[in-house]
């Protein structure tokens, strides 16, 4: 049946010029633009029969008689031709066709101009039962089975707004708003959907354990170990996390190692990389590894001994080598070059903050366990050995903020390495979900060494993840600060209120140029509300995302009702201590 049954009496106005996809509505009934509001849907009559072009209500002005004298007045005085009479206009970007049927199917929306209107075709509002309907086309996203839905339309409360589930991660997306705008809800809507699915595969980066309370048979909870689990013996099945040294690839190492204001700085990752390189060989010699030993490289995660590689450097560090003359000694090349980079490898090895990558157990330093961890992270649900948890949710919270990104970034590369090598026919798609992604994928890496090497590594992923089935989902308060180039590949943007104005910018740009106007509602935004644009949804929509059932943790801490109790818990003596062990527990 089709949805739009015109009746003359019921026009909003007649097209009064067209300009590629915009066009100007004259609309002669006041009370018909009063009702008009930005954001709305309208649509036009079509030269071909059958097809409905529908545009998007950008801007509505009224000349009143009134403003007109006014108006005159003002043009008389700088002698300006007189404004034409009364003119109440609405305009509208079109921005795509509704086509009656297309073979078997009834009523086919599709994001292109099949036609354009002409001067005086007939425009009507999209309200009301038709608006109910026409949402109900829209949102109708081809497939079977469970479909990916965030919440309703704003437009229309009845409406369900699904988004399509394959283009939403095939092309990445971003999920930006101000700080207590609803992302860590709308980030749970979805990964609460997706855990439903047998087979689901994604990584969350949760900076702050703040999905700790989203549990489920399709989601487990990782943590990179933190000071309080070194040396008891939990491990990947216990749901802590360690992330052994040595599958850092060499340029992570040398952000770890040396300083590059160090004025040996060149010659000690000539050395490292070199001595990393025969400490590698030496493991898979001891192995009996032999065709790794033909091809490895100093990126290849291979294990290696840090012990034999701190007393190595102590050896060049100190070494004596025949002089010129026979019977005497000098210095060797590199004597006491290496000493400030041996104490800064020393106290990281120490640092118990560090310990997820140094203090590593026995299994953690064989070649077998590097497939562990990636059964654990990188399997779906229904490839997990107890068919669980397809969902891995990573708490870095206990990870220094200095090596943050080192430490992201190496999950991410693990995750797209191995998809890149896994034959396409077994490739298994997955989604990482890096929230706070400003902190790991900044704009500018400003000379901080670890930045750059993670940059580096999601522009990678950005570009070619595609092509190996890796998405992106890029979750940020501050949008202005995330990388551009990672953003840019993002197809799909829901962003919810977003008040600072080089955020706006920045969002702006990602948009279609026919939409402009509609970021002009980004400040205004409710809680927990969001404007969707991309591959994923048909059109561009406003939703109210609907209440996860897990509730991310806040976090938010209520100043005045905690001012407001007389009593409260003294905790000092233990902060102190806690401080000083550099253990919360
Ligand atoms: N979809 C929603 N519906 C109702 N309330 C919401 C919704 N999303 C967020 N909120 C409210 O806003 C608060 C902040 O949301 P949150 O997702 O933590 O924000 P952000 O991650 O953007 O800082 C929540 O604690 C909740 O009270
Ligand atoms: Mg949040």
């Amino acid at each position: 049946m089709a949805i739009f049954k015109y009746k003359d009496e019921e026009a909003l106005g007649i097209v009064l010029s067209v300009d590629t996809a915009t066009v100007i509505i004259k609309v002669a009934d006041l009370d018909k633009l009063r009702r008009m509001q930005v954001n709305r849907l309208v649509v036009l009559q079509s030269s071909k029969p059958g097809q409905h072009l529908i545009g998007l209500v950008q801007k509505i002005t009224r000349s009143s008689v009134e403003q007109e004298q006014t108006g005159q007045k003002e043009a008389d005085e700088v002698e300006m031709p007189a404004l034409p009479p009364q003119l109440n206009l609405v305009r509208a970007s079109l921005i795509g066709t509704l086509i009656d049927r297309v073979g078997m199917k009834e009523n086919v929306f599709r994001r292109t101009l099949e036609t354009v209107p002409e001067i005086d075709a007939k425009c009507f509002a999209v309200e009301g039962d038709v608006l109910t309907q026409f949402m109900r086309v829209i949102t109708n996203v081809p497939g079977e089975g469970q479909k990916l839905s965030l919440g309703h339309y704003t437009l229309d409360e009845n409406a369900e707004a699904f988004l399509n589930g394959n283009k939403f991660f095939q092309r990445h997306a971003v999920i930006v708003g101000s700080t207590g705008s609803g992302k860590s809800w709308t980030t749970a809507r979805i990964l609460e959907q997706a855990a439903a699915l047998p087979s689901v595969n994604s990584l969350v980066f949760d900076i702050h354990g703040e999905y700790m309370p989203l549990t489920g048979n399709g989601i487990k909870h990782y943590r990179v170990a933190g000071t309080g689990d070194l040396g008891n013996k939990k491990g990947l099945v216990d749901g802590i996390l360690y992330l052994p040294y040595w599958l850092l690839d060499y340029e992570a190492l040398i952000t770890m190692l040396v300083d590059r204001s160090d004025q040996n700085a060149p010659n000690q990752a000539m050395i490292i990389a070199r001595t990393i390189v025969q400490m590698k060989r030496s493991f898979l010699e001891t192995n009996s590894q032999k065709e790794l030993l033909e091809n490895f490289t100093i990126d290849s995660p291979v294990p290696f001994s840090m012990d034999a590689l701190l007393t190595e450097l102590n050896r060049l560090n100190s070494e004596m080598v025949p002089g010129a003359k026979a019977g005497t000694e000098k210095q060797g090349d590199f004597h006491g070059k290496l000493s400030r980079m041996i104490a800064r490898l020393e106290n990281k090895r120490t640092d118990r903050r560090l310990g997820f990558l140094f203090q590593l157990s026995e299994e953690a330093t064989q070649l077998s366990w590097l497939s562990d961890l990636s059964r654990t992270l990188l399997a779906g649900t229904c490839q997990q050995t107890d068919k669980k948890g397809g969902i891995k949710i990573i708490d870095f919270s206990e990870v220094p903020s200095d090596i943050l990104p080192l430490i992201v970034s190496l999950i991410g590369r693990l995750a797209f390495s191995l998809q890149q090598w896994t034959v396409p026919e077994k490739r298994h798609p997955m989604a990482l979900f890096c929230d706070e992604a400003h902190l790991y994928i900044p704009e500018r890496a400003e000379g901080d060494a670890a930045n750059e090497v993670s940059i580096k590594i999601f522009e990678k992923i950005a570009k070619e993840g595609r092509k190996y089935g890796v998405g992106l989902v890029v979750i940020s308060q501050r949008p202005s600060e995330v990388n551009h180039t990672v953003l840019s590949q993002c197809n799909n943007l829901v962003t919810m209120r977003l008040t600072n104005a080089e955020d706006q910018s920045v969002i702006r740009r990602l948009l279609p140029d026919s939409l402009g106007g509609f970021s002009d509602v980004l400040p205004l935004l409710d809680t927990g509300e969001a404007l969707i644009v991309g591959d994923a949804s048909l059109l561009p929509s406003r939703v109210r995302i609907q209440e996860p059932n897990a509730k991310p943790n806040s976090g938010t801490v209520d100043f005045w009702d905690k001012w407001l109790e007389r009593e409260y818990k003294e905790g000092i003596n233990e902060a102190v201590n806690a401080w000083r062990k550099q253990n919360l527990k």
